[in-house]
Order: structure tokens, then C-alpha cells, then sequence
């Protein structure tokens, strides 16, 4: 079965085309040195050079998978969550093919897309417990089955991503911040600076970065104006104070649901120094660990491929062509069993 995939949620335009489970190309153009110029993302820039890239990227995922649009057996692309009028470029495109070519099309929650990817090109994907830390999202969520999430915790604030990017225009880094305060961050002492950690005292399995991130702030009022006495060991600290909550959280979700293999994903699942915490905590516990290999961890249409290919297995029926993109698609399931909501709408009140 051949797929082909759209990924046009945020700033990369992406294609790729997949045989089953195995990704035969992957092309994605990144408009990261345009946000750069603005410091993040402009929506209506992104949608207008979205429109631009889609055609030339798509033909040449087809031309790399040395495959013709005839030969395609299905059509998948992101429908949420994301910026509107990026998905609509993606997703409409993606329908106009699967009704040209009479295939199926599959829409795919992008996160959906970011959880499966340790798996990529696997043919089994276990029940395990996935932390998603993307720019957008921190989640943990324990997957039953493919299509069966249910949401244990969330960052009520910011996500993970959006503290290392905010982190970065506060040090007046490049955007995004997340590598560069990595690769400063190797060059400092993580207990340098005592910085508060990400924890939400009364939910266990939550996360909240707002604090964190204030505190840097309110530290940079307070030290030299010479940056290099101090850069390095503030990006290291920031990143412990990051990485090393989200591996505790993790940590304890695994203890409470049962599970005995977790799977990291998402663009700040390729932080070096979270992939070696999380490790390291998970050879003491006797837990297996899926890294998303560092290719697959930021935005891209492989993973939505493989997420179409992986419901299809589970008999997930394809997605009617009426159907609309939504830039706050949830995919998770609470307690009740009610779809959760991707972010926390409100701060929990913290008592006194
Ligand atoms: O998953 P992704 O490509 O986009 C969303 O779906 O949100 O993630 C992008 C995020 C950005 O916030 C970026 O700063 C972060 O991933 N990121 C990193 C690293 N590489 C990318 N954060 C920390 N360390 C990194 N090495
Ligand atoms: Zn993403």
C-alpha cells in the first residue's frame, strides 16, 4: 500500500510518501530562516509560502519514491491542531488529490503524528506511555492501542518548546531557542543557577513552565551585563529545570498505569540531555524507552503517514471528504472518557 502524506501545520511544508509502514521519501522545506526575521511564526506569511512550496515539495516526494499519483492506494494529511490557514493549505490540496484520484483520504491530528513517530517504519507499535514535547504541546498519554489515548496530564501553560523559545528571545538567541540553548547549554553547569521546576503541585502528572520561565527573567535583571560569564550556565540550568521534571512526571506515570515501555516524540525530543535522562531513569527502572530518532522529531509528513497507515491496521475507516481541518483537534480521551481538550484552558488556582 502506498500513502502519500501532507504536513503543512505550522512553518514546514512537507511531503512523503510511504510503502505500508516504510517511508520511500520525505521532503520537507522549512521556512524557519523566514520566522526568523520576525522572531516566530507569522501566520499569514506561513500560509502564503505553504501555497508556494506545496506543489514543487509534493512532486518531488513523488519523484524521489520514483512513484505517479496513479500508483497511490491512499491520501493522508494533517487536519489539526495547528494554524487554520496553514492546515487549509495541506489538507484541502490532500482532498482535492484523494477526489481526483477516487483513493481514501485519512486526516491525521498532527500530534497523533508526533506520538507514533518512535515507531516509524515499525510494523508493531506497543501499548506503552508517550511524552509528547513539541513547540505547541507537553503531554503524557497512555496508548492502549493505536486510536485508544487517553490523556493522563498536560502543561497548564506554556508547553515545553514555547519555554525553551521564549527562554531564547529573553537571551536574545535566534529563533527557535530550543537548539541554541542546547548547544550553549553543553558548555555550562546545570546547578549553577537554582531555577523552580515545572511542577504543578496539586496534579502529579501535569506540568507548568510559566514559572520557570519568569524566573529567568527576574534573574537577567540581576546579573552582569557580560554575557558570556554566565550565558552557558543559565541555558544548562533552564534545561535541567525542563528536561529533568518531564522525566520525573514521566517517571511516575509509568509507576501508576503499569506500563513497562515509554516513547518520547516531538521537536524537543531531540535535546540531547533529555534523551540522556530519560534513558539513564529508564535503565535503572528496568523500562524499555523508544527515542524518536532526532530526523522524525520535528515536523514532518513521514510521521503523518505512518499514523495513516497505522489506523488503517487498526481498521480505523478512512475520513469523509467533507470534512473540515481543526486548528484545536483533540485526540485524547479524559477520565469520563470525554475528548480531552489538547491545552489546559484555565491555570489551576494553587492553594494557599
Ligand atoms: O514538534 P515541533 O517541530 O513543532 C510543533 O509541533 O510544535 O517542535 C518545535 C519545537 C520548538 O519549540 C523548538 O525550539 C523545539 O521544538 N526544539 C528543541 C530542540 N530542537 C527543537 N528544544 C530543545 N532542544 C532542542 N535541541
Ligand atoms: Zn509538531
Amino acid at each position: 500500500m502506498y500513502t502519500l502524506a501532507i504536513e503543512s501545520s505550522c512553518d514546514e511544508t512537507a511531503a512523503a510518501v510511504l510503502q505500508d509502514c516504510k517511508v520511500q521519501s520525505s521532503i520537507i522545506a522549512s521556512q524557519i530562516e523566514i520566522h526568523r526575521k520576525t522572531g516566530g511564526v507569522v501566520p499569514e506569511v506561513a500560509s502564503r509560502n505553504h501555497l508556494q512550496q506545496l506543489r514543487p515539495v509534493l512532486e518531488q516526494a513523488l519523484k524521489q519514491a520514483n512513484i505517479t499519483p496513479q500508483e497511490l492506494d491512499c491520501i493522508a494529511a494533517t487536519s489539526g491542531p495547528g494554524l487554520a490557514s496553514s492546515l487549509l493549505v495541506g489538507h484541502t490540496s490532500a482532498k482535492a488529490l484523494a477526489l481526483a484520484l477516487n483513493k481514501p483520504f485519512m486526516a491525521i491530528n498532527h500530534l497523533e503524528g508526533h506520538l507514533l513517530s518512535p515507531f516509524l517504519e515499525q510494523q508493531h507499535i506497543p501499548a506503552h506511555l508517550a511524552l509528547i514535547v513539541s513547540g505547541g504541546h507537553t503531554m503524557l498519554v497512555d496508548v492502549a492501542a493505536v486510536g485508544e489515548y487517553h490523556l493522563l496530564g498536560r502543561s497548564v501553560d506554556d508547553a515545553a518548546g514555547e519555554a525553551f523559545d521564549k527562554v531564547g528571545k529573553m537571551l536574545d538567541l535566534p529563533y527557535p531557542g530550543g537548539p541554541e540553548i542546547e548547544k550553549l547549554a553543553k558548555q555550562g553547569t546545570p546547578s549553577t543557577f537554582a531555577l523552580p521546576k515545572g511542577k504543578v503541585s496539586e496534579d502529579p502528572f501535569s506540568f507548568s513552565f510559566s514559572g520557570l520561565k519568569t524566573a529567568v527573567l527576574y534573574l537577567l535583571r540581576k546579573l552582569d551585563k557580560d554575557k558570556s560569564l554566565w550565558l552557558a550556565d543559565l541555558c544548562s540550568s533552564f534545561q535541567h529545570a525542563v528536561c529533568s521534571v518531564l522525566v520525573e512526571r514521566t517517571l511516575y506515570a509509568v509507576e501508576k498505569t503499569g506500563r513497562k515501555t515509554i516513547a518520547l516524540s516531538g521537536g524537543v525530543a531531540c535535546n540531547g540531555y533529555l534523551r540522556n535522562l530519560l534513558q539513564q531513569a529508564c535503565k535503572k527502572e528496568g523500562i524499555t524507552v523508544h527515542l524518536c530518532p532526532p530526523q522524525w522529531t520535528t515536523d514532518n509528513a513521514a510521521m503523518i503517514g505512518y499514523a495513516a497507515w497505522a489506523r488503517l491496521q487498526a481498521n480505523i475507516p478512512a475520513t469523509d471528504l467533507t470534512e473540515d481541518v481543526n486548528p484545536n483537534q483533540p485526540f485524547t480521551v479524559d477520565n469520563q472518557g470525554h475528548l480531552a481538550p489538547n491545552r489546559a484552558t484555565k491555570i489551576p488556582l494553587t492553594k494557599k
